[in-house]
C-alpha cells in the first residue's frame, strides 16, 4: 500500500456515473476534485468544460492532479445522429485534451466507454480485442475517443460499459418503474441482448483500484453486471421486483424504429477485468434489486 494520498479530478461528475463515484468517494483516502460543466444546488462543483484543453491543463496542475476520471461524454445515442459535431467534441476531442494532459503530467487516465463500440454480430461475450464496428454516432465517436487515448501515449486504463443505471439521473430502471406503475401494458424490444450495469458497483470499483495508489494494472477492460438479457428481460424484472401490475410484452427493434441504429448482441466478456483485478461481479438481478429497494426508500 503506497502512503501517498492521490488527487483524483473526475469530469462530467455531475452525470449518472459522476454522482455515483461521489457516493463512492466517500469511503476512500484519496482527494477527490468533482468538476462538471455546469453546477447543481447542493452538488459541490468544480466548474471544468472537458472540450477546452486550456482550462484542462489550468485545473490539472492548480489541483496537482495524480488521475484523471473521464465521466464526461455526449451520452444521448439518437440524438448524437444529428448532433454529430458535438458527439465528436466531446466522446472524441475531448478525451484526447485529457489524454494529452494526463500524459504531460504522468498522470493516469481512466477513460469510460461503451459496448456500443461493437456492432452486435457476435453472439457470445465479446473480449476486448474483438474487432469495433459501431453502428452509430454515439459508438463511433466513443470508439474514435478510446483511439486518441490510446494514440497518446499517456498512462490509461479505458473502461468499457453498457446499460448503466442507478438512483442518479435518467435511466432504463427509472423508466420502467414509472411506466409499469402506470400503464395497463408496456412493450420493450426483445432482440437487443446485453448487460445492466449497476452505477454504484462500477463506482466503487474505480474508486476501489485506487485506494492503494496508482495501478500497475493498464489497458482497456470490460465492466459491467454479469449475465445476458434483452431489454424485455430487464423490463419485466423491474416490473416483478417493484410489484407492479403491468403486463410488460416483448415487441421486434423493427417495430419500433429509432434514429440510432444498436446492436442486437453487445455482451461483453468480463474475464479479462475479474482476472486482472480479482475483482468479484455479481449476476444483474442481484444490484437491480438493491436499486429497486434504494429508490422505494
Ligand atoms: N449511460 C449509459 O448507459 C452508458 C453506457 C455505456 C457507457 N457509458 C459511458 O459512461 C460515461 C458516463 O455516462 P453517464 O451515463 O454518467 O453520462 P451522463 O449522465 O450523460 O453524464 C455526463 C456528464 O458530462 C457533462 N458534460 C457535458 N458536456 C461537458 C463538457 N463539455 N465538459 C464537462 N462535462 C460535460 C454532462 O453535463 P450536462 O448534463 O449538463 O450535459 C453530464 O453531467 C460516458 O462516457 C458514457 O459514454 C454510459
Amino acid at each position: 500500500m503506497n502512503d501517498k494520498k492521490l488527487n483524483i479530478l473526475v469530469t462530467g461528475a455531475n452525470g449518472q456515473l459522476g454522482c455515483c463515484l461521489r457516493d463512492a468517494a466517500k469511503a476512500s483516502r484519496n482527494r477527490y476534485i468533482f468538476t462538471d460543466i455546469s453546477d447543481i444546488p447542493g452538488l459541490e462543483t468544480t466548474l471544468l468544460d472537458v472540450c477546452n484543453p486550456d482550462t484542462v491543463d489550468i485545473v490539472a496542475d492548480s489541483e496537482n492532479v495524480d488521475v484523471i476520471i473521464n465521466c464526461a461524454g455526449y451520452t444521448n445515442v439518437d440524438k448524437a445522429e444529428e448532433e454529430t459535431r458535438l458527439a465528436d467534441e466531446l466522446n472524441s476531442v475531448a478525451a484526447g485534451n485529457l489524454a494529452a494532459t494526463a500524459k504531460r503530467r504522468g498522470a493516469l487516465l481512466i477513460h469510460i466507454s461503451t459496448d456500443y463500440i461493437f456492432g452486435g454480430d457476435a453472439s457470445r461475450p465479446i473480449p476486448e480485442d474483438a474487432p469495433p464496428a459501431p453502428l452509430g454516432v454515439y459508438g463511433a465517436t466513443k470508439l474514435a475517443g478510446e483511439n486518441a487515448v490510446r494514440s497518446s501515449a499517456c498512462r490509461h486504463i479505458i473502461l468499457r460499459t453498457a446499460w448503466l443505471y442507478s438512483k442518479y439521473g435518467r435511466n432504463f430502471v427509472k423508466t420502467m418503474l414509472n411506466l409499469t406503475a402506470n400503464h395497463p401494458e408496456v412493450k420493450v424490444v426483445s432482440d437487443q441482448l446485453g448487460t445492466p450495469t449497476y452505477g454504484p458497483n462500477l463506482a466503487r470499483f474505480i474508486t476501489g483500484i485506487l485506494e492503494g495508489g496508482i495501478p500497475e494494472q493498464t489497458g482497456t477492460y470490460n465492466f459491467t453486471d454479469e449475465g445476458v438479457c434483452s431489454w424485455y428481460d430487464f423490463a419485466s424484472e423491474i416490473c416483478t421486483l417493484a410489484g407492479n401490475s403491468c403486463k410488460v410484452t416483448p415487441c421486434r427493434t423493427a417495430d419500433y424504429p429509432s434514429r440510432a441504429r444498436r446492436p442486437h448482441y453487445s455482451v461483453l466478456d468480463k474475464s479479462l477485468v475479474k482476472s486482472t483485478f480479482g475483482v468479484a461481479i455479481p449476476h444483474w438481478t442481484e444490484p437491480l434489486r438493491e436499486c429497486i429497494a434504494e429508490l422505494k426508500k
